[in-house]
Order: C-alpha cells, then sequence, then structure tokens
C-alpha cells in the first residue's frame, strides 16, 4: 500500500475528521487509529494523555504513515509537541486548522470555542487564534455532557438543545459573531448547535477545516497520491465496545469495515 495519511483520536469522534478526508482527498489511503479502550481522554490529566498521544504516535510512524493528522482537540491541545517531536513526518492537528479558519471567519473579532474541559483548560484554542491575530477576544467553555449525548446518538434531541442553550449562554451573551466547534464529536451536533444559536455565528467545523489543511498540505509537499486505484481504508481500535459498528458508522457516514483490535 502507498503510503497512507495517519489519522489519531482517543475514540471514535475522529472518524468525523475521516469523513471530511475522504470527500477532500477520495484518493488517500488512510490509517486511523482510535483509543477506544481508554477514551475518553477529555477529563484526563496532561502526563497521561501525552503518554498515550505518544504510544499511538508510534504506532502510526510504524506503519509508515506520510503525514499525521491529531484528530482530537484534546490531544492538540495538551501533546501537540510532545508529538511534533517524535515525528519526522509533518504534523496537522485540529486546533491550528480550526483556529485558522475562526480567525478568516471573524468579522467583530469575537469567538467563542466549545470544547472538552481538558482542552478548554489548556487555552490551546485562544493560543492558536493569537498567533494569527492578538486583537480578537475568545470566550471558552467546556461542554462535558455533549460526548456522551453524540454516543448516545441523541443529535436532534429535546436533553440535547436544552444542554446546548445552558452551556452557550456564557458564550453567546459576548456578542461573538464565529464558534469554533473544539471537539471531533461536535460537527455531529452542527445542525442543532446553529439553530440554538442563530443564523448569524458561523460554525467553525474542525473536520472541514482539517480536510482543507491537509489537502493543501500533500499538494504543497507534493504527497498526494498519484494512483486512481480505490484507496485503501485500515482502522485501528484498542477495543471494541458496546454499539461500536452502529456509533463507529454515524461518525464515518458510511459501512466501517476493516477494523482491527489493536493489543499494546
Ligand atoms: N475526540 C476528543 C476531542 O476532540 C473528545 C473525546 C474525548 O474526551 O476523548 O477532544
Amino acid at each position: 500500500m502507498e503510503n497512507a495519511i495517519g489519522v489519531f483520536d482517543s475514540g471514535v469522534g475522529g472518524l468525523t475528521v475521516v469523513r471530511a478526508l475522504m470527500e477532500r482527498l477520495p484518493f488517500e489511503n488512510i490509517i486511523y487509529f482510535g483509543d477506544t479502550a481508554r477514551v475518553p481522554y477529555g477529563i484526563k490529566s496532561t502526563e497521561t494523555i501525552a503518554h498515550y498521544a505518544r504510544e499511538i504516535t508510534e504506532f502510526l510512524l510504524h506503519r509508515q504513515v506520510k503525514i499525521l493528522i491529531v484528530a482530537c482537540n484534546t490531544m492538540a491541545a495538551v501533546a501537540h509537541q510532545v508529538i511534533s517531536d517524535l515525528s519526522p513526518v509533518p504534523v496537522l492537528d485540529v486546533i491550528s486548522a480550526g483556529a485558522e479558519d475562526a480567525v478568516a471567519q471573524t468579522r467583530v473579532k469575537y469567538v467563542g470555542v466549545i470544547g472538552t474541559p481538558a482542552t478548554i483548560n489548556s487555552n490551546a484554542y485562544a493560543r492558536a487564534i493569537h498567533q494569527h491575530d492578538s486583537e480578537i477576544r475568545v470566550f471558552s467553555q467546556a461542554c462535558p455532557l455533549f460526548v456522551p449525548l453524540v454516543e448516545e446518538g441523541w443529535l436532534d434531541h429535546e436533553v440535547t438543545r436544552l444542554t446546548a442553550v445552558e452551556y452557550l449562554k456564557t458564550v453567546l451573551c459576548h456578542g461573538i459573531d464565529t464558534l469554533v466547534l473544539g471537539c471531533t464529536h461536535y460537527p455531529l451536533l452542527k445542525p442543532l448547535l446553529q439553530s440554538v444559536v442563530g443564523g448569524n455565528i458561523f460554525l467553525v467545523d474542525s473536520a472541514g477545516a482539517m480536510a482543507e489543511a491537509a489537502a493543501s498540505m500533500l499538494h504543497r509537499m507534493r504527497l498526494k497520491r498519484n494512483d486512481e486505484r480505490p484507496p485503501e481504508y485500515t482502522y485501528y481500535v484498542t477495543d471494541v465496545p458496546l454499539r461500536f459498528q452502529s456509533i463507529g458508522e454515524r461518525f464515518l457516514g458510511r459501512t466501517l469495515s476493516n477494523v482491527r483490535v489493536v493489543k499494546w
């Protein structure tokens, strides 16, 4: 198999990034790694998340990936340096991609960011946004209940709507015009969140932004696959939990096959 794009996440959430990559780069081989045995990462300590990120990076590099995509905001927030230091191939992550998109979208320079507690506590989005434009005010809110609600499939459920209204109150009161969905689970809530925030707020979907960034990186570095045969997709997971297939397919938007279980 010609060198693949390596994508990793704490579990199934990163499949929203894989889905966007498949649409944007339909000829690329993809190797996905989801740490389904140890998810969620969003509530764990920085040291633990960095340790897990190192193990996954080594696993994918061993499979000769040509670029690494950190499709997990939590790992990108607290372990980006650890991953980059280990990797001889380019590393892209959802936070840089989402931050860049937010900077391009905001007119009033008031941006909201939602994510897991680890992502929000790290302040990584504000730092990434300020690297581009230090005048932008960033208002963040951790939304820990969104991950289980999405995994439950409650994408358009009254409970999810009420939860969103409650969480978003604190960012909406600042008059933001852009809201970054800083967790790979959240793109599945996009229609519901858009209806809660109204039509005047632009939602930055880190999965779409990531696929764009990957496409331009492959183009710039002449790393695009030159083969029009169908690509190969392989999914490594550390466990096959209850309802894995149906949850995974919801994230991926297509059949999930070629799943291999890794025992460390
Ligand atoms: N995939 C993680 C993220 O994007 C969310 C799930 C977790 O807490 O591990 O932040």
